[in-house]
This record gives structure tokens, sequence and C-alpha cells, in this order.
């Protein structure tokens, strides 16, 4: 009989688990992370009626059904923390700066593209002060959100919040922005309709022809998970990704030292931009 508790896994099953989350998404686990594994995924195990994580390695690697559960599983390890405004310095940091420097040389369009979006905070919040700035009457602009977690691109797409995700939100900018449905907040549609979500794994081959020619992109607390061969494989990535002049913007705690010197680093203050022209 399947037991409803925690399963355990054996040292050799997280290795091989290790290794396969590794190669499909780049996320590093930790040896001490053995018991995040066994609190997301044991459920999982028992909804398909395994009682070892063996049974699920087998399955995940040789059913025909293992690319619909990479995706169920890589839904289950993904950290998707994220709220509105979050460092919120390096957005307005863009909009005072990066975008009056692009219509003073004349450019006319933007693209901007939110690498790793989780439930969509972070590109939403991108356009609700793009739209305080009078920013989308001046200029045509495009943003893309990709994340690789389907589920949570759900929440995005739907555009329904919690209140756990307006700490640190002005209420008059909630009020403004979204609407009371229930428990839920819903974004206001011209703000959803200025953004295009679709899942995206920043380790694709395929990911730089699918989001084309950018202007600034964030990419924010998902380079912590990576190792240092993953980080620069994605940071080349957004290198060829950007025009010139481009801005990146990394979360606080990430840097681009000992993983690439191909962009410019700037400190304004409020924290870091890396430029390539
Ligand atoms: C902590 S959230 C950050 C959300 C937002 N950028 C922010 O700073 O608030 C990290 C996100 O990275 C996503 N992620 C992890 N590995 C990824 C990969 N290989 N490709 C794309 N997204 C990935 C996760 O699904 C998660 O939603």
């Amino acid at each position: 009989m399947i037991s409803t508790g925690t399963i355990k896994i054996k040292d050799d099953e997280f290795v091989e688990l290790k290794d396969i989350i590794y190669k499909n998404a780049a996320i590093a686990f930790a040896d001490s992370k053995k018991y995040l594994i066994e609190n997301r995924l044991s459920k999982r195990l028992q909804e398909l009626n395994f009682s070892s994580f063996k049974d699920y390695i087998y399955y995940l690697k040789y059913d025909p059904k293992k690319r619909e559960e990479m995706e169920v599983l890589l839904n289950q390890v993904t950290i998707n923390e994220t709220y509105f405004l979050r460092e919120r310095a390096q957005m307005d940091h863009m909009i005072k700066n990066i975008i009056p420097d692009l219509l003073a040389k004349g450019k006319k369009s933007l693209r901007i593209w939110s690498a790793a979006c989780s439930s969509g905070e972070e590109p939403y919040s991108i356009a609700i002060l793009l739209n305080e700035a009078g920013l989308f009457n001046k200029m045509n602009i495009e943003i893309l959100a990709t994340d690789i977690n389907t589920e949570v691109l759900g929440i995005a797409q739907k555009g329904l919040y919690r209140t756990i995700s307006f700490r640190g939100v002005p209420p008059a900018v909630q009020q403004k922005y979204f609407t009371k449905d229930g428990f839920t907040f819903k974004i206001d549609p011209m703000i959803m309709s200025k953004i295009k979500f679709f899942q995206g794994n920043l380790l694709s081959p395929m990911i730089g022809s699918k989001v084309g020619r950018l202007d600034v992109i964030f990419c924010r607390n998902v380079l912590i998970y990576f190792d240092i061969p993953a980080k620069q494989k994605v940071i080349e990535t957004f290198h060829k990704a950007l025009g010139v002049p481009g801005a990146l913007y990394l979360g606080h705690s990430e840097t681009l030292n000992k993983i690439s010197d191909s962009f410019k680093m700037e400190n304004f203050g409020g924290g870091i931009i890396y430029r390539k022209g």
C-alpha cells in the first residue's frame, strides 16, 4: 500500500534526479536540499502510484509521457517567489535614464524582456510604471515575459493576484490598476494587453530566436539558482539578444563578476545596470 506521508529519496536517487533537473532547467540543488525534493515531489509520486523515487526516475526517463512529466516536475521544483514593484529602483532607472536617452536618439520602439517572470508581477509592474510615466503614448513598447514554469505563467495570464503580491505597493496604485474580485485582485486589461507571456527555458538554444532583438532585459532572482557554466550560457544569450545600446538588470544579490566581462557595469545608486554598447 502507498503511504500518504513523505517518500524518502535515497542518495543515489537524489544524485540522479538532481542531474535530470540540472540538464533540463540548469537549477543546481545542493545536497542539503534533499528534504525539499522529498516534500515537493512525494504527492506527485503518490498520484502516480509510485512508492519510490527509483520508479519515478524510470518514468521520467522512459515513459511515453516523459515530456509532460518533465513539465510537472519543473513546475514543482522551481522557486517562484515574487511580488509587485520588487526592486523597483531598477524599473525607475530604466524609465528615468534609459528610455529618455533612447527617445533623445529618435528611437520610436522599445522591446523589454522579463526573463523568468514567475507569476507576472515583474512585467506587470514594469507596464504600470511605464503607463504612469506616459511612455506608451510616446513609443511603441512591447514587453515579453517568459518563465519555464507553466503553472505560474497560467497565473500571469489570468492576471489574478492575492494580497501577498501587493506588499510594498502604494494603495493608490493598487486601486488604480486592480479590481477586487472576491479574495483576489484582477489586473487592468489595458496593462495586461501590453505583455506577451510565453513559456521559455533560459537554457534552451531556441530562446534567443523566440524573443528576438531587445533593448532591455530584466532577469532577476533566477541566476542565483544556476551554477557558473549555466550563468555564463544565459548571459551570452542575453548579450546576443540585446541591441546597442542595451541594458541588463539582474537581481540585487546577483552579479556578473567572474561570469562575463562583455557588459559595462554601472552602479546608479539604487542598484546596478549592465550595459551593452
Ligand atoms: C524567484 S522567481 C523570480 C521572479 C521575478 N523575476 C522576480 O525577481 O521577482 C525565479 C523564476 O525563475 C524561473 N526559472 C527557474 N529556472 C528557469 C529556467 N531554466 N528558465 C526559465 N525560467 C526559470 C522559475 O520558474 C521562477 O518563476
